[in-house]
């Protein structure tokens, strides 16, 4: 088997442990994510529901923007965990904002069970980004 440079059972865990802090009160559809840096600190999300509804925060998009937002912007890989039984992968909002900051990160979905790894280049192919603002 492959070895890989981290530990994604344990990514997986913190991601799971941060579901339990969704605050899914509409979809009760409860997500946690866990991003690893890569200098080995995990930092995790939840989804934030709002009443109105187009302002729900997806978990991936609160554990990049935390991370942002404490000057964190080195990324290896995010791990997801949503229902036991079912992958879920990360939305398309999702998937533009990681590009933008973290483009060759490893998608770790887990079912609870089993995990499949993807690069975020294979989930968002032809990606939009500051290479189309003509800025790269
Ligand atoms: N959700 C996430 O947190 N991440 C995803 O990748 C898919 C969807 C949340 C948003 C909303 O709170 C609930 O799941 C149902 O869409």
């Amino acid at each position: 088997m492959k070895k890989t440079k981290y530990d994604e059972q344990k990514l997986i865990e913190a991601a799971r442990q941060a579901r339990k802090f969704a605050h899914a009160r509409y979809s009760h559809f409860q997500v946690g994510a866990a991003l690893l840096t890569k200098d080995g600190r995990i930092i995790t999300g939840s989804n934030v529901e709002s009443s109105s509804y187009g302002l729900t925060i997806c978990a991936e998009r609160v554990a990049l923007t935390k991370a942002l937002s404490e000057g964190i912007e080195q990324f290896e890989a995010i791990a997801i965990a949503a229902r036991d039984g079912m992958f879920t992968p990360p939305c398309g909002a999702c998937r533009q904002l990681l590009f933008d900051y973290a483009p060759d990160i490893d998608v770790i979905l887990s079912n609870g069970h089993e995990f499949q790894k993807f690069k975020l280049k294979e989930l968002l192919p032809h990606a939009f980004d500051d290479s189309s603002l003509g800025e790269k």
